[in-house]
């Protein structure tokens, strides 16, 4: 397809509707405070994580040079990607089609782990992923939870809330669901993978993990999910509609 929806002009706007950003690095529990603080709005919930891994699948697939620039460029202004969000109040799951094809089960496969960071790195590759977030979010309520929503996405966000933890915590954190999984991984592995997704997510020029100034940062360490998802939640209710 020409220009599709991926490739949809960036708009500055801020988004007509209400918008809670949940931002952090990997494992830092954001996907599933997004989803809680999601289900006790009856709002949708985005995982932009997994738009950034569907342009992998694709890349992969295409068996495209992952560090190319141009390739991955071209890529993403011709292909098509549609997203359905998640409805976690419904437990309706998110799906993600790219030209029609459903990529939503490929999403978490070693190939994409390994490559998504250097992937979302590629400015052409950022550019119409935030397009379409921002699409999103201009069309109904959302919780969308990334690396730069409250930052580069949707800075006029009712509410952004960032979510820090330890390397070590995060560790064991993302160990304990892959063994919940069946998944074969050592700690360590788990540890030094992390640790090189970190680097580059928080180093990359355009859009690096960090944040926003108006955020309100959730310190987890020593937090059970729990008591994480009562100060996300109490936040929440605090009056979400004030201008941060
Ligand atoms: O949250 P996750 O592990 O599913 O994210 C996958 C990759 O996508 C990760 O390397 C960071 C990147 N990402 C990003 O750069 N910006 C976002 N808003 C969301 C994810």
């Amino acid at each position: 397809m020409g220009e599709p929806a991926i490739a949809a002009e960036a708009h500055n706007s801020a988004p007509a509707c209400h918008a809670i950003a949940v931002d952090g690095s990997a494992a830092s529990g954001k996907s599933t405070v997004g989803q809680r603080l999601a289900a006790d709005l009856g709002y949708p919930f985005l995982d932009t994580g997994i738009m950034y891994r569907a342009m992998t699948v694709v890349a992969l697939d295409r068996q495209l040079d992952i560090s190319d620039e141009g390739a991955l460029g071209e890529l993403v202004r011709s292909v098509e990607m549609r997203v359905e969000l998640a409805v976690p109040s419904t437990g309706k799951a998110s799906k993600i089609s790219v030209d029609g094809v459903d990529v939503t089960d490929r999403l978490r496969s070693q190939a994409v782990e390994d490559a998504v960071s250097l992937v979302s790195q590629i400015q052409a590759i950022r550019k119409a992923m935030v397009a379409l977030q921002r699409e999103i979010a201009g069309r109904q309520p959302v919780v969308m939870a990334g690396r730069d929503i409250g930052t580069v996405v949707l800075p006029d966000a009712n509410l952004k809330i960032y979510l820090e933890a330890s390397l070590e915590e995060r560790a064991r954190r993302r160990h304990q669901e892959f063994e919940a999984f069946g998944r074969d991984a050592s700690r360590d592995a788990v540890h030094a993978d992390l640790e090189r997704r970190d680097r580059i997510d928080s180093e990359r020029d355009v859009s690096p993990l960090r944040p926003a100034n108006d955020a309100h940062v959730i310190d987890t360490d020593g937090l059970t999910m729990e008591e994480v998802l009562r100060e996300a939640l109490s936040l929440v209710r605090g009056g979400t509609d004030d201008e941060e």
